[in-house]
């Protein structure tokens, strides 16, 4: 997998950077001394998190291929190259599976999906470009590890983002490319996901979505939670060192470890039931052979 050590004067994109994890990936990186452009669909906190940071804020809406391509050359306009693309907007509104409209899976796959497959489309080409290669990093979750009732939507969505980004590191390699791939799945982490739907188009309203204040739930208060900003420097370091997975949570260890264990579980009671099947055969074959 490709490094990306010296990230001092490269550019870098942030989609969903005005708030949460998306600002914490921005601060880390302009600490690196990168220049930094934080794209978002919410003007007013894009506006102020761009001046705090000291980044450049660009409108955007992930899930609109237009739109993407529109950033994509605003940012070619101001600084002639891209290095490094988060891959990051998201939203995180809880319902059970059988509540949820058609509606609601737009809002969720065109943000959570469709943004990042937009965000690779468009800047993957301006990456290749580079003599000093470049960086996508894509915002799954331990949602995208392992599943979680009332959460069906959402881990969806990042099953799918991890599934793309293993994918494209894997065909990135096997042609030599000098971009890398990370796949970030945080735990929780203190943001604005509680709010989702101050995001939400009012042509995609209608549904059973609900947002979800996790953090002050009863459960939820027993849960380690991060700072953006620490989800920053998992980042930082995963792109220098060229990782494919960039985990914040290991206590969390054990969740995706017992989904995999269900999945070995199954191949070994398969695998019981094909020894069974085989001898089965062999004895009825063996009994029919001794018929005089
Ligand atoms: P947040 O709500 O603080 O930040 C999300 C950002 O995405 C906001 O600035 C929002 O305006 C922007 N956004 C929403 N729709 C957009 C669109 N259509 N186009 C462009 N920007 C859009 O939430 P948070 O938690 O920082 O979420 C960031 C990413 O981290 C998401 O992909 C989320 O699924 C993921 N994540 C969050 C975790 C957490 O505990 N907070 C844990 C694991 C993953």
């Amino acid at each position: 997998m490709s490094r990306f050590e010296n990230l001092a004067g490269k550019v870098a994109v942030v989609t969903g950077g005005a708030s949460g994890i998306g600002r914490g990936i921005a601060s880390r990186l302009i600490a690196q001394g990168m220049r930094v452009v934080i794209a978002d669909v919410e003007q007013k906190a894009l506006d102020s998190a761009a001046s705090a940071l000291g980044a450049t804020g660009i409108r955007v809406d992930v899930s609109s291929l237009e739109s993407v391509r529109s950033l994509a050359s605003e940012v070619q306009r101001q600084f002639g190259a891209v290095h490094v693309v988060c891959n990051n907007a998201g939203v995180g509104s809880v319902a059970r599976l059988e509540d949820m409209t058609s509606a609601d899976w737009h809002w969720m796959l065109g943000v959570n999906l469709w943004g990042v497959i937009h965000g690779t489309n468009v800047f993957l080409r301006l990456l290749k470009e580079n003599a000093e290669g470049g960086h996508i990093v894509n915002t799954a979750s331990m949602g995208g590890l392992a599943t979680l009732p009332g959460l069906g939507g959402y881990t969806t969505t990042k099953f799918a983002v991890v599934a793309f980004s293993e994918t494209l590191a894997a065909e990135l390699e096997s042609e030599g490319s000098r971009v890398g791939v990370t796949v970030l799945c945080p735990g929780p982490v203190r943001s604005n996901i509680k709010t989702s739907h101050r995001n939400r188009p009012a042509s995609l309203l209608g549904g059973g979505l609900v947002d979800s204040d996790l953090e002050q739930s009863e459960e939820g208060r027993a849960m380690p939670w991060l700072d953006p900003e620490q989800v920053g420097d998992v980042v930082v370091q995963a792109i220098q060192r060229g990782d494919l997975y960039a985990l914040t949570h290991p206590e969390m260890a054990g969740i995706p470890a017992a989904r995999h264990a269900r999945i070995a579980a199954a191949f070994e009671a398969a695998a019981a039931r094909l020894i069974s099947a085989t001898s089965n055969a062999r004895t009825d074959a063996s009994t029919t052979d001794s018929t005089p």
